[in-house]
């Protein structure tokens, strides 16, 4: 098969933001060629975010992706927040009038491979970008390693550097102003096929540290466990793990159900916003540009955010006008720095960090019980977790 080498928009990483800008970008009548690193089978398995705000699950509508989450996805109007041994529902329907969809990435990722090869559209996997290179130039170039060993050059008229937090394309912008912290736990979280033992999330806070009961299917639960961020995988076997969840999860009259675990893994949580998201012809879109902490669901969703809106500014910078591309990165701003708080907020409400003293535990204890039970605060957690639309952000 023959290996491109000039695009129109050479696209670094083939996550959902990358995914999902070549999808828009092909709508729009213009040509891109995706470079991923990994095989598609890891790409499609990789476990990451599992819900969805109700204006992504409208975007994916939109463009023709939504027939999948439509007949598979879970529509929840809520979520539980538990503490000091009572579980509470945080009604959003009632609170919001919104709801969010439990429709994992993966499954977002899959529809978008799909429709990227039935339209003949170009994903290169096993092709890792080794760098960018002539950004401010018209003419700028990706640099990378095919599938076969072979580094090659991609010329093309814009690079969008998709390429998440690890990749390559955000040391291309200079003079970065970054905003960061880091947590001092990290979550583990397992995939395992046992039908959920809850009809909507419970995110719990306890005094062994945070857990979470999510969902992918009717048939496999997804949980996660705060850790500490040095703690080893090997360390934790399924039944350590379930007894753990079990403990924090756990309430007179529940029973957490166990099964065979598919998957597991540790991730770190952090937060990250750096700006510029341009340089040039180059532009970066979702975690290579920002991350925040899973609390809260932001991250994929955010990523598409960035999509539409770069797809957005590309189509007219191609075509000659440059002020959607030169207001690219601000336009962003104002959403990412809504979820960054929100998740900032969400995790540091839920989470035991070391050294946190009685005074640290009443503050989040007061907390809890005011998002729970004033309408006032419990509209302003429902609003930011389904999602507040672009301009409101
Ligand atoms: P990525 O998904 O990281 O994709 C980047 C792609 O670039 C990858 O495929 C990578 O292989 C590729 N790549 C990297 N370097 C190179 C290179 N040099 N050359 C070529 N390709 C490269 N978000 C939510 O909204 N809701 C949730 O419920 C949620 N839960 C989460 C739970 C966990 C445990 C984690 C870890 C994350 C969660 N997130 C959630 C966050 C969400 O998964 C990410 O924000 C999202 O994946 C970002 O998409 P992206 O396309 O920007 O980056
Ligand atoms: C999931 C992940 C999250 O970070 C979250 O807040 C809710 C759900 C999940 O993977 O299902």
């Amino acid at each position: 098969m023959s290996v491109p080498d000039r695009t129109q928009v050479g696209i670094v990483g083939g996550g959902p933001a990358g995914l999902l800008l070549s999808h828009l970008l092909a709508r729009a009548g213009v040509e891109s060629v995706v470079l991923e690193s990994r095989d598609r089978a890891y790409v499609e398995a990789r476990q990451r975010a599992g819900v969805i705000e109700a204006g992504t699950a409208r975007l994916l509508r939109e463009v023709g992706l939504g027939a999948r989450m439509d007949r598979d996805g879970l529509e929840h109007g809520g979520i539980y927040l538990q503490f000091a041994g009572e579980r509470h529902h945080v009604d959003f329907v009632d609170l919001t009038g919104g709801t969010v969809t439990v429709w994992a990435q993966t499954e977002i990722v899959k529809d978008l491979v799909a429709a990227c090869l039935d339209r003949g559209g170009s994903i290169e996997f096993d092709a890792e970008a080794l760098g960018v290179d002539d950004v401010t130039s018209d003419r700028p170039l990706i640099r990378y390693r095919d599938a076969g060993g072979v580094e090659r050059e991609l010329r093309c008229d814009a690079i969008a550097g998709c390429d998440g937090f690890h990749g390559v394309c955000r040391a291309a912008v200079p003079n970065l102003a970054v905003s960061e912290r880091s947590y001092p736990y990290a979550w583990l979280g397992i995939l395992a096929d046992v039908a959920p033992s809850t009809d909507e999330l419970i995110y719990a806070h306890h005094t062994r540290g945070f857990a979470l009961h999510s969902m992918r299917s009717p048939d496999v639960s997804r949980l996660y466990l705060q850790v500490d961020p040095d703690e080893l995988i090997d360390d934790w076997p399924d039944d350590r793990i379930w007894s753990e969840l079990d403990t924090r999860l756990g309430l007179p009259g529940w029973t957490l159900h166990t099964g065979p675990v598919r998957d597991k893994g540790i991730t770190p949580m952090r937060s990250f916003v750096s700006t510029p998201m341009r340089h040039g012809r180059l532009f970066l879109a979702g975690d290579a540009a920002h991350i925040v902490p899973p609390t809260g669901a932001k991250g994929l969703n955010l990523a598409m955010a960035d999509a539409t809106v770069l797809a957005g500014a590309l189509v007219t910078f191609l075509d000659g006008n440059s002020e959607l591309a030169d207001t690219y990165s601000n336009r962003c701003q104002r959403r990412i720095w809504r979820a960054t708080h929100f998740s900032w907020w969400m995790t540091s409400m839920l989470h035991r960090a070391p050294g946190d003293d009685t005074f640290d535990e009443a503050l989040q204890l007061s907390q809890l019980r005011y998002v729970t039970s004033s309408r006032a605060a419990g509209e302003s957690l429902a609003e930011n977790y389904v999602g507040r639309t672009m301009r409101a952000a």
